[in-house]
């Protein structure tokens, strides 16, 4: 180890290094590494502070600037050699520019890892929710092209897995909107406590040296919507809290559950009972032994890395439920789980949004589905309450006319108007209207129903926001 190397690795403290097995059972520049931009960024902004209260002349400072541009450079460039010795990307780093200029030795002035670390980890997340918020964006508008092109569709919606009502498919198509509109509201909360700035927090209880916290905040873009720059308030909680962690990979946790779901209404769909959609050969794969075989895989492994998107939510609250206050080395657990989510989720929104976008819908089966006139079984007992008959009544009536049927071996569709009248004196029931399934699907007027009308009016408001709309955590959104 390099003179500088060692000066940075450890303090007078020690006599030795670590043993072999405990460096590199404690390590974690292997993960950690790929908080390079966000460490660098946030140690110049320290610099710049440092300068800024009278820390560090102007030449220190341009010393230590220009000497962490180069090994940012460099590390983009993947010359940087990382040093697992030098245990985590801190000290990596730290140690490349104290090697390179002498003032690199009074960057950490002030400054712990353990706030450096909480910072690094909140500087990344903001990129990654905005991102990921972005490829939601992404995914509702693929939701909501393949709903418009195939707006006339009909299908069965199921209740309990058995058919219910008719529905337009568009309709389930934008239940989906929905649900990813809401993990859209919980990705723009998370960000809001992610976007606070912990850096003056030290080790725990800050530091005695005249640091300008919000000057390092201001600089690092730790301002709410108005510009009010926001600090954490408690130097205790502000190294061991990773509440924004847990938040951020719930709201991902729900996002890979919503997108399990979507997996599994897909992969029904596209089997050869249902026959609904049909999916490219480009998202589907074969069988090594079966020449026949068309298989799902990319909506079946959607469906299944939320196994781990939800275990690493887990392990994380795991992690953090018996923790002391403060920092505890424990803490360095939490970023390959965080990783790992933010990792996972992209990916399975991209996929998703892909396989939709080559996904085509077989209108004919679905209809033929949809046709079944039990499905209107409802509808015939609406009619009967139009006329006055009580609600419980005319389900009995209707239960009644469908065994009926049943027994005789026809549709509902085929009673006799006699029979009708036998079953529903009060009424008189028209099967000619009311097992129209056109008709039947424009009595659906409600809003949030899925009647052709409203159908058109949420397609027309979804295409109208997602034109508009800006992903949350981006400028755009005002919340940096
Ligand atoms: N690698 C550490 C982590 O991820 C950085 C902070 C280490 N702080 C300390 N006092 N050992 O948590």
């Amino acid at each position: 180890m390099s003179q500088h190397a060692a000066v940075v690795a450890r303090s007078g403290r020690f006599a030795q290094g670590p043993a072999a097995e405990v460096a590199a059972f404690t390590e974690s520049v292997s993960f950690d590494w790929r908080l390079w931009r966000q460490d660098i960024l946030g140690s110049m902004a320290h610099a710049a502070m440092l300068h800024h209260v009278g820390l560090l002349s102007q030449r220190e400072l341009r010393q230590i600037l220009g000497g962490l541009a180069a090994i940012g450079r460099e590390i983009a460039e993947a010359k940087f050699r990382w040093r697992p010795d030098l245990e985590d990307v801190h000290m990596n780093i730290e140690a490349a520019l104290t090697q390179r200029v002498p003032a690199g030795a009074k960057l950490h002035t002030g400054r712990s890892r353990n706030d450096q670390i909480a910072l690094d980890l909140r500087l990344w997340l903001r990129d990654e929710i905005g991102t990921l918020s972005g490829e939601v964006r992404g995914l509702q508008g693929s939701l909501v092209g393949l709903a418009s092109r195939h707006v006339e569709v009909l299908a069965p919606g199921y209740t309990h897995l058995q058919r219910a009502q008719p529905v337009a498919l568009a309709h389930h198509g934008l239940a989906y909107v929905e649900m990813l509109e809401r993990d859209q509201g919980r990705l723009r909360d998370a960000f809001a406590r992610c976007n606070v700035c912990p850096l003056g927090c030290g080790a725990l209880a800050g530091s005695t040296l005249p640091l300008d916290r919000a000057f390092v905040a201001r600089q690092l873009g730790f301002v709410d919507a108005r510009g009010r720059v926001r600090l954490a308030e408690n130097s205790m909680d502000a190294v061991s809290d990773r509440d924004f962690v847990v938040e951020f990979c719930a709201a991902a946790a729900l996002i890979a559950v919503h997108l399990s779901r979507l997996a599994e209404d897909l992969i029904l769909w596209s089997s050869t009972e249902f026959g609904f959609v049909r999916m490219a050969d480009a998202f589907t794969t074969g069988s090594s032994l079966m020449p026949q075989k068309k298989n799902p895989d990319v909506a079946e492994l959607i469906r299944g890395k939320s196994g781990r998107v939800v275990g690493n939510l887990t392990a994380l609250l795991t992690l953090l439920k018996g923790l002391p206050m403060t920092y505890n080395r424990d803490l360095q657990e939490d970023k390959e789980r965080l990783f790992d989510t933010a990792d996972t989720v992209g990916a399975c929104v991209r996929l998703m949004a892909g396989l939709l976008d080559h996904t085509t819908p077989n209108a004919a089966v679905c209809r033929a589905a949809a046709a079944d006139p039990q499905l209107l079984a409802t509808d015939v007992a609406e009619a009967l309450v139009r006329c006055g008959v009580p609600f419980r009544q005319a389900h009995h009536a209707v239960g009644a006319a469908v065994a009926l049927a049943e027994r005789t071996g026809r549709r509902l569709d085929q009673l006799t108007p006699a029979e009708w009248q036998d079953l529903a004196p009060a009424a008189a029931i028209d099967p000619a209207v009311i097992f129209d399934l056109d008709r039947a699907m424009r009595r659906r007027t409600l809003p949030g129903s899925p009647g052709p009308r409203e159908v058109r009016r949420q397609l027309a408001r979804w295409r109208r926001r997602l034109s508009a709309g800006a992903a949350p955590g981006s400028r755009k959104a005002g919340s940096r």
